[in-house]
């Protein structure tokens, strides 16, 4: 292949990502130079924060510069190589972007990984990566589960939230999974072992506490939040004391200009309650034992991860609103080689 074809942000989205939001360039290949190597993009991941750096606003991330090429998790094996680190061939994990090729400059974080301790390579990006570390850090460290305790997730069937309720199950908590729809309400007590899953569609704050209140009688000890808006307002209201809210992410307002807010959060006084938000980054020092844990749990089929791995870098924008529609069915990632 002699050119890069690369998928840029072409505006910010409003609302909804557009078509018309994106542009699918084809450009030279990058040139390798002293220190430098370049990798061929095989899989990128398709993450709702993708969404977030689109915009302006502030973040934990700059924005995705217009014109660049959306950034992207990604996994591949080097192709050329001026950096005596890496040889042709070496299977690698990076911040790249949704492009064919990226070129690795020296002391970029671009890191080896060894596909030969996994069933397929993909594992880096639905598992024993950022994915398997937001929950487990999410979870462990923020929440801090004891046995015995209730917890509930939203976005309970999707790449973070089904970890969370297996590693909530695996340390003895009652897990509780709030998603869309009755199939991923079946697969969340069926494939991935919760004790009981509750639909939130066409639901009110009212109707979905008092749902959650019928499956947690001694109320909510831990609140895993992917979502914010209704599932959040509704978790509020089924506190147990002392309970501890982890914000994960907001996924209900990341095409909202207008934030949902939470109503019911007067809820945190009355039961000595506490939310925290944390970024999986922030604890990285610890990625090694979180990478030996889950290759653990996923080896002895404790716990069960699953991917959606669509087709083609023309599908990208389709393939990304899988998210937004909930019809991913896993980890979202494209195979773009
Ligand atoms: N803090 C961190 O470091 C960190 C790291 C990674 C991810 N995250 C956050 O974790 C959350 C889950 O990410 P993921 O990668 O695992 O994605 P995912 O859950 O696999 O996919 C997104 C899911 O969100 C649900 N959803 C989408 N729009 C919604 C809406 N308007 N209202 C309610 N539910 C909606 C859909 O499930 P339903 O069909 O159930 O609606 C969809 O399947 C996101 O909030 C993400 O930002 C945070």
């Amino acid at each position: 292949v002699s050119t890069n074809r690369r998928f840029l942000l072409a505006r910010r989205p409003q609302g909804l990502p557009a078509p018309e939001d994106f542009e699918l360039v084809r450009e030279p290949l990058p040139t390798v130079g002293p220190g430098s190597f370049l990798v061929r993009n095989r899989y990128v991941s398709l993450d709702p924060a993708q969404r977030i750096w689109m915009d302006e606003a502030p973040s934990y991330m700059p924005p995705i510069p217009l014109g660049q090429p959306v950034r992207a998790l990604a996994i591949g094996v080097v192709e050329q190589s001026d950096n005596p680190d890496f040889a042709p061939g070496d299977w690698v994990f990076g911040q790249h972007a949704i492009e064919d090729y990226t070129l690795v400059e020296t002391g970029e974080p671009t890191r080896k990984i060894d596909v030969s301790i996994v069933d397929r390579p993909t594992r880096y990006l639905s598992a024993i990566s950022l994915i398997g570390f937001t929950a487990y850090f999410g979870l462990l460290a923020h929440g801090k589960p004891q046995a015995g305790e209730t917890l509930l997730v939203s976005g309970a069937a999707g790449a973070v939230g089904s970890i969370v309720g297996q590693i909530g199950r695996i340390r003895g908590c009652r897990v509780i999974g709030v998603a869309g729809g009755a199939e991923k309400v079946r697969r969340l007590t069926e494939d991935y072992g919760f004790d009981a899953a509750i639909d939130y569609r066409g639901k009110d704050v009212e109707q979905l506490a008092a749902e959650i209140g019928s499956a947690a009688p001694h109320g909510v000890d831990i609140v895993f939040e992917n979502v914010g808006s209704t599932p959040l307002d509704a978790a509020l209201l089924k506190l147990a004391m002392r309970a501890r809210i982890v914000i994960c992410g907001m996924i209900s307002d990341y095409n909202r200009s207008e934030k949902s807010g939470a109503r019911n959060l007067f809820q945190l006084v009355v039961k000595r309650a506490s939310m925290e938000g944390f970024i999986v980054t922030d604890h990285i020092a610890r990625f090694p034992e979180a990478s030996a844990q889950i290759a653990h749990w996923l080896g002895s089929g404790e716990l069960r991860v699953d991917e959606d791995v669509q087709e083609g870098m023309e599908n990208t924008h389709a393939a990304f609103m899988r998210l937004f529609s909930g019809t991913n069915t896993g980890k979202l990632i494209l195979r773009i080689a």
